[in-house]
């Protein structure tokens, strides 16, 4: 750099541009090779998240090439010069609060490095590597390139005479041979919610934990019972501000339905809300037999997309984004994918400690063959079990609320189960009227479901 040149730091931090845009801004680097799918999977993300209301932009080499970047050839250090300047490029805009999607072959591992060290300082850099065998890109051949690469009339073709090296370590990697685009596009739009919404859920998951752990330590306190009769706690309460101050301060423009605040209805104007239980199995909380959670999900246009349920004795952490998989954390930091059973026969159900039901029973009996064994917990630890394959079925007749399921049912359904209200149709969250009371069921697989047979 000349020394005679003395940049200035922005006096608008990246604090007030979040706050403005609610988003974290991040940059979404798309590898591979020509024909890969890198610019089709790119657009729909670009797409989806823009009609999701987030601020997205894409720069594609293709359309660099024909404006800021129509000077460069082919030649490695033109290359080189092609993805310097989109790392700039990429990096201005995210320091402008957008979230950037760079799709360029990007061939070297040393250009691609040099793109991460200079964005990840200022926000989330992902590389995305979209890959196909170079012989599926050439039997693609959108474009006509491959061949004329074969016929001599282009040079330095990336995957026939120049060479591309494939990430070791992405953040994400894409199958383009075996994934349809729409997959593709729902892995990148889970990783993307994941970042965006997953480290304020968890530590508001966290911090109401504790809450909730300094009330259960104490010796006594006091129940109180709410209209519905159901018990209410200090626990409850001190978990439901700390949930609702964090998901605020870090989303101000998102809706909260949480259990223990009065309902606005604002959330009914809105395709985002969080859904929150402070402290879910109240009742087996006052027996103090652990099994409590503290559940938060955002659901999008009535779908749960993001879940969290934490339990505060285990500190074990359920995690999950649609479309991204199911995690659980130990209080160890051991992590794992969580993977629905694939047991047909002697299924595990889980059953309510608090909520018994005639036709629960009724249930059981008739496909009593099937089963080896019902097993009882609280709160949404039931859904849990059959995520993490534990269990395999989870029937629940009596009436819910939306905050008894929302964080749940994105993990199960992550985990690969099916939730289904008992009539067979699905549950919709950020209703009018918050109580579902159909009831609802969770299964590992289709053909285990008994419930609704046909
Ligand atoms: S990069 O290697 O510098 O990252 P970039 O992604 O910008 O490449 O541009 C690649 C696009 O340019 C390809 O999708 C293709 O349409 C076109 N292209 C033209 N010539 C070549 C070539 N020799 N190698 C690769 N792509 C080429």
């Amino acid at each position: 750099m000349n020394e005679n040149i003395y940049p200035r730091a922005s006096s608008v931090t990246p604090e007030q541009r979040r706050a403005l845009t609610g988003q974290r801004a991040m940059v979404l680097w798309f590898t591979g090779l020509s024909g890969s799918g890198k610019t089709t999977v790119a657009a729909e993300v670009e797409a989806r998240l823009v009609v999701m209301g987030f601020s997205a932009y894409m720069l594609d080499g293709d359309n660099m090439r024909t404006g800021l970047n129509s000077d460069l050839s082919f030649s490695p250090a033109d290359r080189a010069e092609n993805i310097r300047r989109l790392t700039e490029a990429a990096y201005m805009l995210a320091d402008s609060g957008q979230i950037v999607l760079v799709s360029a072959i990007s061939p070297t591992k040393a250009s691609r490095d040099t793109a991460r060290r200079r964005i990840s300082p200022r926000c989330d850099f992902v590389e995305i590597y979209v890959s196909a065998p170079v012989e599926i890109c050439e039997q693609r051949d959108v474009k006509g390139l491959y061949k004329k690469a074969r016929a001599g009339e282009i040079s330095d073709f990336t995957g026939v005479s120049a060479p591309y090296e494939a990430p070791e370590k992405p953040e994400l990697m894409l199958d383009t041979a075996s994934q349809t685009v729409d997959e593709c596009a729902s892995a990148v739009i889970a990783e993307v919610m994941r970042r965006q919404y997953l480290p304020a859920m968890t530590e508001a998951a966290l911090c109401a934990g504790k809450e909730i752990m300094d009330v259960y330590g104490t010796d006594d306190f006091k129940v109180e019972l709410k209209a519905d009769s159901s018990p209410l706690t200090i626990a409850d309460k001190r978990a439901n501000a700390v949930i609702v101050d964090i998901l605020k301060r870090e989303f101000p423009f998102i809706p909260i339905l949480a259990e223990e605040s009065a309902d606005d209805r604002s959330r009914l104007y809105s395709k985002h809300c969080f859904i929150v239980d402070p402290l879910d199995g109240t009742k087996e909380f006052i027996k103090r037999n652990g099994e409590f959670t503290v559940n938060i999900a955002l659901a999008y246009k009535g779908v749960p997309v993001v879940g969290v349920v934490y339990v505060p004795v285990t500190g074990e952490l359920y995690s999950a984004c649609r479309g991204g998989g199911a995690y659980r954390k130990r209080s160890s930091g051991e992590v794992e994918r969580l993977h629905v059973s694939r047991r047909k026969s002697k299924l595990v159900v889980m059953r309510s400690r608090s909520h018994g039901d005639q036709r629960e029973e009724e249930l059981l009996e008739k496909y009593k063959d099937r089963i080896a064994r019902t097993v009882t917990a609280g709160s949404s630890l039931k859904g849990c079990k059959v995520a993490e394959g534990e269990a395999d079925i989870y029937i629940r007749f009596g009436p819910t609320m939306e905050w008894d399921t929302a964080a749940m049912q994105c993990i199960c359904e992550a985990a690969g189960a099916i939730l289904l209200q008992t009539d067979g149709t699905p549950l919709f969250y950020n209703m009018p009227n918050p109580l579902n009371d159909k009831g609802f069921y969770i299964v590992n697989r289709p053909e285990n479901d008994f419930i609704n047979a046909r």
